[in-house]
Formats: structure tokens, C-alpha cells, sequence
């Protein structure tokens, strides 16, 4: 039996703060929470939920993860809301919010935000994603929906399509994965491919990845189709932007190669990248996926406030 580890008072910044018998952890214990809710396990806690940046699925699936498990939710969902406005900085926002909770959720549009937000805090921060840097929360759930799905981890194979260069969960993702022996495919514009930081950490690491423009060429090799959206409001230069945002559109014709246990993940929301004809086949499973977030981050809240 792997030893418990103590996640109580620990903040989640990055993917790579979390060693593999922890992500595993967390997994079986979101498992746990998935079969068997636990409605007053956070009696009396209250979460800041502080989201610099819209988000759908992340704010409302830790709020929605709060309150099931008995907690309560103070924050804000926009901050042009706050004293920010008025010239505050992160630095005093953050440490305001940690002084009325016990525990903190960000999401911000500069990478190290939530860095930063941890030197503030003397309460854990849970990273809800960081301009184009890291969304460990997101990789957790997606590491729980290819294991829900693939019925293991271990030596899986996953495309990961769009936008590599600014997207944060496949950074954090492809950097999860190495630790299960992934074998990786980056489908992307030169222009949009992995990060060479994250390239040069996988060929340290012994994984096997290429690199590869079209989805045609891999799509019967792969477990996982990890679809993403190209995000405008990451390029710097729109006329940039508008050449490369149709490039790739996922239609139910281009499924007729895929291996029948393979499934299209997305950390959503799509733009037009997966056409809704998709969403109809056996191969979607990004909403399954979606719905696991509620899960995933009641483990993390269970755990970073000592209570399981
Ligand atoms: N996947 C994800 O982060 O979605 P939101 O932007 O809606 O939170």
C-alpha cells in the first residue's frame, strides 16, 4: 500500500507540484466522491472563489464542489467588481480573500498569478488556470474522465490538436502524462505547436512524441483525441489569429478511421473546432469529462482542508 499522503494546507500552482502517487491520490479519492457523495464533509468551510477571468465550467464546478460537500462560497466571477478596479493590487486582493476563508480558487490572465497569490495567502491556493501557463485542476479531471474512459492510464496514446503554443491544459497535461508512459501526438500550425520547454522536458523524460499538422494522419492511432479551441484573446496579433482559426473542425465523417474505444476529449468551451454532429457518436465525451470537474476539485477542497 503506497503511503497516505498529507495534502492538508497545500496549494496547487502547477501539475508539477503533484508526484504521480499523488495525482493517484487524488484520482481515488474523486472516485470515491463520484460513487459515494459526501454532503457534510465541509460543514462550516467557506472557499473565496476569485476569477480574474471568465470561466464557465472551472468557477462553477468548484463553487457547485463546495457547496455539495456543506461548505459555503464567498467571491467574485468578474473583477472589474472588485477594488482592483480602484488600482489594488492581486497581492492585497488575494490576502484580503484568504483572511475571510479557508481556502482560495483563482483564475487570472498572467502567467504566475497564482505563484504569486500563494505568497500572499496563509490559506492553500488552488490554481484555476494562469494566463497560458498551467490548469493543474483541469488535468486532474482530465487524467479521471481517460481513466473513466480507457479503464487505465498506463501507456495510453492521446492526440492533443489546436492550440499548443498558449493552451494550458495541454501543458499541463502533456506534463502529467509522463508520468504514465503516454505516447504523444502535438497536431498543430508550426506557428501554434508545444512550448520547446515542454518538448525538451518529455525527451528528458524518455516519452515518445511527434509532431504532426493534420488530424487524418493519427487519428486510428490514438486512444484520446484531445481537441482545443485556438483562443484569440491569447494571440497578440489578431490578423495572426484570423489565419489560423478554422484550421481544424472535427466533423463525424472524420471518425470512421478511429479505433471504436477511442473518445474526443475538450476542455471546452468550442468554438467551432468539433462540429455538434460529433457530440452524437460513442467517440464524445467531452461533457462526461466536464462533469468530472465537480468531483475531481471536491477531492482537492476534501484534501487541502485536512478532511480526507
Ligand atoms: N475548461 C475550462 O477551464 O473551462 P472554463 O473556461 O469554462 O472554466
Amino acid at each position: 500500500m503506497p503511503k497516505k499522503i498529507n495534502f492538508q494546507g497545500k496549494s496547487l500552482v502547477s501539475i508539477t507540484d503533484l508526484s504521480k502517487l499523488d495525482i493517484i491520490q487524488v484520482l481515488k479519492i474523486a472516485d470515491e466522491l463520484k460513487k459515494e457523495p459526501q454532503p457534510h464533509l465541509l460543514d462550516g468551510y467557506v472557499m473565496g472563489s476569485c476569477f480574474f477571468e471568465p470561466s464557465t465550467r472551472t468557477r462553477l464546478s468548484f463553487e457547485t464542489a463546495m457547496q455539495r460537500l456543506g461548505g459555503r462560497v464567498i467571491g467574485f466571477a468578474e473583477a472589474g467588481t472588485t477594488s482592483g478596479k480602484k488600482g489594488e493590487t492581486l497581492y492585497d486582493t488575494i490576502k484580503m480573500v484568504s483572511g475571510y476563508t479557508d481556502v482560495v480558487v483563482m483564475r487570472h490572465p498572467l502567467e504566475g498569478a497564482a505563484r504569486r497569490a500563494t505568497e500572499a495567502s496563509d490559506k492553500p491556493i488552488l490554481n484555476g488556470g494562469d494566463g497560458a501557463n498551467q490548469h493543474p485542476t483541469q488535468t486532474l479531471l482530465d487524467l479521471f474522465t481517460i481513466k473513466e474512459c480507457q479503464k487505465k492510464l498506463q501507456g495510453i496514446t492521446v492526440a492533443m490538436v489546436g492550440d499548443l503554443k498558449y493552451g494550458r491544459t495541454v501543458h499541463s497535461l502533456a506534463e502529467a502524462l509522463r508520468h504514465f508512459g503516454a505516447r504523444l501526438y502535438f497536431v498543430a500550425p508550426e506557428s501554434l505547436q508545444m512550448p520547446n520547454s515542454i518538448c525538451e522536458e518529455l525527451k528528458t523524460q524518455g516519452i515518445k512524441f511527434s509532431l504532426h499538422e493534420n488530424i487524418d494522419s493519427i487519428i486510428n492511432k490514438v486512444d484520446i483525441l484531445y481537441m482545443t479551441r485556438i483562443q484569440a484573446e491569447r494571440f497578440p496579433d489578431k490578423m495572426e489569429y484570423e489565419k489560423v482559426k478554422n484550421i481544424y473542425v472535427l466533423t463525424p465523417r472524420m471518425l470512421d478511421k478511429a479505433k471504436p474505444n477511442m473518445r474526443v476529449m475538450h476542455p471546452l468551451p468550442r468554438v467551432n473546432e468539433i462540429e455538434t454532429g460529433v457530440d452524437n457518436t460513442p467517440h464524445a465525451y467531452y461533457f462526461e469529462q466536464a462533469k468530472n470537474g465537480l468531483y475531481v476539485r471536491q477531492a482537492l477542497l476534501g484534501l487541502v482542508l485536512g478532511k480526507l
